[in-house]
């Protein structure tokens, strides 16, 4: 029997993961390796369309990328690689423009949130597109899984409609994607503002972990993350945003259901808990952060991970690419092999 297969993307924009892109995506990623037919991508075309420094990008995606491995991706059981690697994104991010509403771009709120904080002048045709190129990603490989964070919903929502709508103009070509959205980590909050998510671009050092945080910091942003009034360890998103968060981070990280968490801690403070929530993602972050080093300290193995990956994504990608040209109607190119 033949796998499903799961894509998804990653943006090399910081120098570190953060603590909600592990438990909303990266941690899935490694779950799905063995169950599914795993395509990963670090979306360099996608960091391009906020203003960036070109050698700052390229060290970043390298980095993105021995995080991945670092984090458990295995080369062997899933196929990991650089979105610039295969052209056939952009060229099929082209296509699926050309079916796509003004307005039903014009709706992306990720969109219009990036947007209003540079103001509109400030934001590039690239940023506007960013969806499409994301349904692009996802169509070419014909996933049938996306493991993401909550906040890519309404992308999702796009690359169905996108994928749907040239099935019906053009003939069957697509696979219509599902989100896999882990239910306990889909949007965890920053530290010092639990009614924000941790997020690179809006959380400020204190409100969020890196991936690559040493221990010591990692122990004092959590000793230091905004609680609620009372002393009672308990789940409850309205009065108590900053331990609900908490508890979700401590659960996820472990296994332990929410309920026995409340039960193990009750009403003994906040204390004791927290460092028990420190001491959890200091065990999962650290071997994490010394493989990662590890990597990047042999630049040749890595690229050389890549290049594989993107020969074998190239291969589906091409594949898909054929076939989409063909049913828009563009003439054969006889010396590639067309059909
Ligand atoms: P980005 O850094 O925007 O490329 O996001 C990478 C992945 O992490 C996406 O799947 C996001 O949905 C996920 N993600 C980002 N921030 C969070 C968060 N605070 N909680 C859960 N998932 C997140
Ligand atoms: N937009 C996604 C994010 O901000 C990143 C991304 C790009 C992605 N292409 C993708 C996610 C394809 C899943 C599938 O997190």
């Amino acid at each position: 029997m033949t796998k499903p297969r799961v894509l998804s993307g990653i943006q090399p924009t910081a120098d570190s993961f953060h603590l909600g892109n592990y438990l909303g995506a990266v941690k899935q990623w490694v779950a799905l390796q063995d169950s599914h037919d795993a395509f990963y991508c670090v979306v360099d075309l996608h960091a391009i369309t906020m203003r960036h420094e070109p050698e700052l990008l390229r060290r970043r995606t390298r980095i993105a990328a021995a995080q991945l491995l670092g984090a458990g991706l295995d080369p062997d059981r899933c196929t990991l690689f650089v979105q610039s690697h295969v052209p056939e994104h952009a060229e099929l991010q082209w296509v699926l423009s050309c079916i796509t509403g003004f307005g039903e771009a014009s709706r992306m709120t990720q969109f219009k949130d990036k947007s209003a904080k540079g103001g509109a002048d400030a934001s590039s045709v690239g940023l506007f597109t960013y969806p499409i190129l994301q349904a692009a990603d996802i169509l070419l490989y014909e996933a049938n899984q996306v493991p993401v964070g909550e906040d890519q919903r309404q992308h999702l929502e796009l690359t169905r409609d996108l994928g749907q709508r040239f099935n019906h103009r053009f003939g069957a070509t697509f696979v219509l994607p599902e989100a896999y959205i882990p239910p306990a980590a889909a949007r965890i909050a920053d530290l010092q503002d639990p009614a924000i998510k941790m997020s690179k671009s809006t959380s400020s050092p204190q409100g969020i972990i890196d991936l690559l945080d040493e221990p010591g910091r990692i122990r004092k942003k959590i000793a230091r993350a905004v609680t609620d009034p009372g002393s009672e360890v308990r789940a409850d998103e309205a009065a108590k945003p900053g331990v609900t968060n908490l508890l979700r981070i401590y659960s996820a990280l472990t296994g332990e259901p929410i309920s026995a968490l409340e039960n193990k801690y009750g009403s003994g403070g906040y204390g004791a808990f927290k460092k028990d929530v420190a001491e959890a993602v200091v065990a999962t972050f650290t071997p994490i952060r010394e493989k990662t080093e590890k990597v990047l300290a042999d630049e040749a193995y890595l690229d050389q991970v890549l290049a594989s990956g993107a020969g074998r994504a190239g291969e589906v990608a091409r594949r898909t690419m054929d076939t989409v040209r063909d049913r828009v109607g563009f003439v054969p190119r006889m010396d590639r092999g067309d059909r």
